[in-house]
């Protein structure tokens, strides 16, 4: 049996009779305010502010946490994906396999590298690509899978290794949403040629700001990665090749320094809740999220699917609970991107983005807050 994970059960306050958000960034800023005033203090009296130690250690830490050799701190999620593109070697003339039911961001970085995003489509059980269509979307522009592990559960990297390997295409791993999620006995961001994390507020490992941070074992991606994130400077300040400026900076550094030593905590507790809101959910006419027997999930967000969607959403609303949608807008159908990657058809993902709720699912949540979303939740099914 496996043992339940370690939890504290928190009493009511005040807060309880607040509305409920699906993410509530501050609240871990005023858990651990002690912390990271102490931490930002720190760098302000200090003499660096940018690429000093704070960086060093997150990146040394944060490499350790997910298991991979090297971790390279970056402005934002989406530079993240986009110099992982740029170190590959990816650009004009290629097309990306990418998910289009996923943040924007994911796509607008394979945009940003030159090369173009190939939209395929999902299973409806975890939400990412569908490997039997990734393998027929293939074609001889193709250079890299960008599978997302998209709400906190990895996508199907099984099948999805297996194919890059044997077609010789890149795996570059979108872990934004899932930081310290495991398939099977690794973490995401270490099974890919590339892992890419954003570090934005809401996200489970966020900063108060803006910030990213890129995986990986190969040692010459790495240093091209660094060159990439400071206008492609090695040793002085001699541009070798190309670059941008995508640094992370001291301030979120720290912060994030403070909060990667709560993050194993922040999943236990995401899990926590998830279990009882499954329990409570059991019987609904819903789709729960599910988690697959090698994967261990981290909850970014807790998403339900349901053709009431707009009217659960509403009544919830009015109970005082706001849930989300992620996504409501699939990457192929917002202006930007409409009719300029083909004939797209992508039928899971059109019938999900009608029916997804994001209930809210942050570890700060106090068990009564917790109540009060499932008695709301129950409470629509049983008029
Ligand atoms: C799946 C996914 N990919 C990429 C990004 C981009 O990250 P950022 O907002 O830090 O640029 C996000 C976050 O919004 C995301 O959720």
């Amino acid at each position: 049996m496996n043992p339940k994970p370690q939890t504290q059960p928190q009493p009511a306050t005040a807060a309880d009779l607040e509305p409920i958000y699906f993410a509530r960034p501050s609240a871990q800023y005023r858990a651990l305010r002690h912390e990271i005033d102490g931490a930002l203090q720190r760098v302000l009296d200090g003499h660096v502010y940018i690429l000093g130690k704070e960086v060093e250690r997150f990146e040394a830490d944060f490499a350790a946490y997910v298991g991979a050799a090297h971790a390279i701190g970056v402005a934002n999620g989406t530079d993240a994906l986009h110099l992982a593109l740029r170190a590959l070697e990816i650009g004009a003339g290629h097309e990306v396999i990418v998910p289009a039911h996923t943040a924007v961001p994911t796509a607008a970085a394979i945009e940003m590298s030159g090369a173009a995003p190939k939209f395929v489509d999902i299973t409806a059980d975890r939400y990412g690509l569908d490997p039997a269509l990734v393998e027929r979307a293939i074609g001889p522009r193709t250079r890299a899978i960008m599978p997302v592990h998209l709400y906190g559960h990895p996508a199907d990297l099984g099948p999805l290794l297996e194919i890059a390997r044997r077609r010789g295409l890149k795996l570059i791993e979108d872990c934004a949403q899932a930081h310290g999620a495991r398939w099977r006995d690794r973490r995401v961001g270490a099974i890919g040629d590339i892992g890419c994390f954003s570090l934005y507020p809401t996200k489970n490992l966020g900063a108060i700001g803006d910030a990213g941070i890129v995986t990986t074992d190969d040692a010459a991606l790495a240093q091209l990665l660094r060159q990439l994130r400071q206008y492609g400077w090695r040793t002085g300040q001699l541009s070798e090749i190309a670059g941008f400026n995508s640094r992370l900076d001291e301030l979120q550094a720290a912060i994030l320094n403070v909060k990667l030593g709560h993050l194993d905590a922040g999943n236990a507790r995401r899990r926590a809740i998830a279990e009882r809101y499954l329990e409570a959910f059991g019987n609904l006419p819903m789709a729960l999220p599910h988690v697959e027997p090698d994967c261990e999930a981290v909850y970014h967000l807790f998403v339900v699917r349901t053709p009431q969607r707009d009217a659960l959403k509403a009544h919830l609303q009015g109970l005082g609970v706001i849930a989300g949608i992620h996504y409501p807008v699939p990457c192929h159908h917002h202006p930007a991107y409409r009719g300029r990657f083909g004939d797209v058809r992508l039928p899971v993902t059109e019938t999900v983005v009608g029916e997804i709720l994001s209930l809210p699912m942050y570890p700060e949540l106090t068990d009564a807050q917790v109540g009060r979303v499932i008695d709301a939740v129950r409470g629509f099914f049983a008029r």
